[in-house]
């Protein structure tokens, strides 16, 4: 593979404002220039090398043409070979079919397995676009809390049984790791959720798109692994989007487990949902099968960011409430405590120059959270914090 141009690619903590304001992606491109983004799920960070590698091989080689796809894209065998390596999961190739992202996924999904009305329990708060796609399907929302405990966040599964109950429910959307929150379930947890989604014979519709930005000793466990039953009931949404940063490559899969629900999948128009674009899937591949080495400096930069936000919100927010996220970039704060009269997004944007992303859209009772994306450099990072503490009147660093 040719290499990528050494020049011109920042290291994970030397990152220039003009560099970063030059992208015209949202993140950077939609706010004033006095003001700093940690909202939108993009990391400041360079895209990998073997990605840039990859794509600027495809375009010299002046290679974007039809692509010669009979059986599906590479994609699905390598994807297949990825959860096997990482999880142990035998997830089929046969069974992966690709989408844009995973809104469309999940859509796609609802709309072959559900009907209007059709109630599907989700975690609250979540991830808006997930809460809005229920919205505007005409799905009944069944929230299933997740709990602010001593111990960090945790999802209510009593109430999921007796929410599942009550409600008739035919599937659960289960982000996991999870947005906002950060946490990661454990086997046990899995478990017993699978016992739920066994006895309401719940189709599982599993968000694992966070699953390589989790920190140890935290382990991700793909729902579709736990059992011969899970494997069957659950419909498994990822992408390589979230951990190598490559949102705007619209590129992601999903993993039918039930046979019924793959046959309806097939039956489908072949061309009603799209193709996804080959330089998406060689993005993909490269970030997959090339992307290890700068995925575990990743890791690293991340673990250190969600420390020192957890660090300065402790000694400087002590009236904030906050856990040490155990996956994602995304820091997840109440600031209800501190009793500001307005929704804290505002203050810290009016008085501290940051863009964050404020709570209302992640779910009912949410409008008193904020929502911090770490995935920057160190200096960045400080800074922000800096600002972030001194509008919400925090103590002097
Ligand atoms: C939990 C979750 N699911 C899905 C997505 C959508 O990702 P994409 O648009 O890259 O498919 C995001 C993006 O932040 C997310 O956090």
């Amino acid at each position: 593979m040719k290499p990528a141009p050494a020049r011109g690619i920042p290291g994970f903590d030397d990152l220039s404002l003009d560099w970063l304001r030059a992208r015209g992606s949202v993140k950077w491109h939609r706010p004033k220039r006095d003001v700093l983004p940690a909202w939108v799920a993009d990391m400041d960070f360079p895209t990998p090398p073997p990605v840039v590698a990859a794509l600027y091989e495809a375009v010299d080689r002046h290679d974007l043409g039809y692509p010669d796809w009979p059986d599906g894209s590479p994609l699905r065998s390598v994807f297949a070979k990825r959860m096997a390596e990482r999880h142990g999961w035998a997830a089929s190739a046969d069974r992966v079919r690709e989408q844009t992202d995973l809104i469309q996924c999940l859509q796609l999904v609802l709309h072959l397995a559900t009907s209007d009305a059709d109630a599907v329990a989700v975690q609250v708060p979540n991830y808006p676009p997930f809460l809005a796609t229920l919205q505007t399907m005409n799905r009944r929302i069944v929230p299933i809390p997740m709990e602010d405990t001593d111990d960090g966040w945790r999802m209510d599964i009593a109430a999921l049984d007796t929410a599942v109950k009550r409600s008739g429910c035919k599937a659960l959307v289960l982000v996991n790791p999870h947005n906002p929150t950060g946490r990661v379930l454990t086997q046990d947890e899995l478990v017993e959720i699978a016992a739920i989604a066994r006895r309401h014979d719940l189709l599982v519709i599993s968000d694992e798109i966070h699953a390589e930005l989790t920190y140890a000793p935290h382990r991700h466990i793909p729902f579709a692994s736990l059992s011969d039953d899970a494997a069957h009931r659950t419909v498994t949404l990822t992408s390589a989007t979230k951990a190598f940063n490559l949102a705007a490559i619209r590129c992601a899969v999903t993993h039918y487990g039930p046979d019924r629900l793959l046959a309806l999948r097939d039956a489908q128009p072949p061309d009603l949902y799209g193709t996804v674009s080959p330089l998406g899937v060689i993005a993909t591949q490269a970030a997959w099968e090339h992307g290890d080495a700068w995925h575990r400096d990743l890791l690293t930069v991340l673990d250190r960011n969600r420390r020192r936000v957890h660090e300065v919100v402790s000694s400087r927010l002590p009236l904030v409430r906050h856990h040490l996220p155990e996956a994602t970039y995304l820091a997840w704060l109440d600031t209800r405590p501190l009793g500001l009269g307005e929704p804290p997004v505002e203050k810290v944007l009016r008085d501290g120059r940051v863009l964050l992303d404020g709570g209302a859209p992640f779910g009912p009772d949410a409008d008193g959270f904020l929502r911090l994306n770490f995935a920057t450099s160190q200096d960045l990072l400080d800074e922000i914090l800096a600002r972030v503490t001194a509008a919400l009147g925090g103590r002097e660093g």
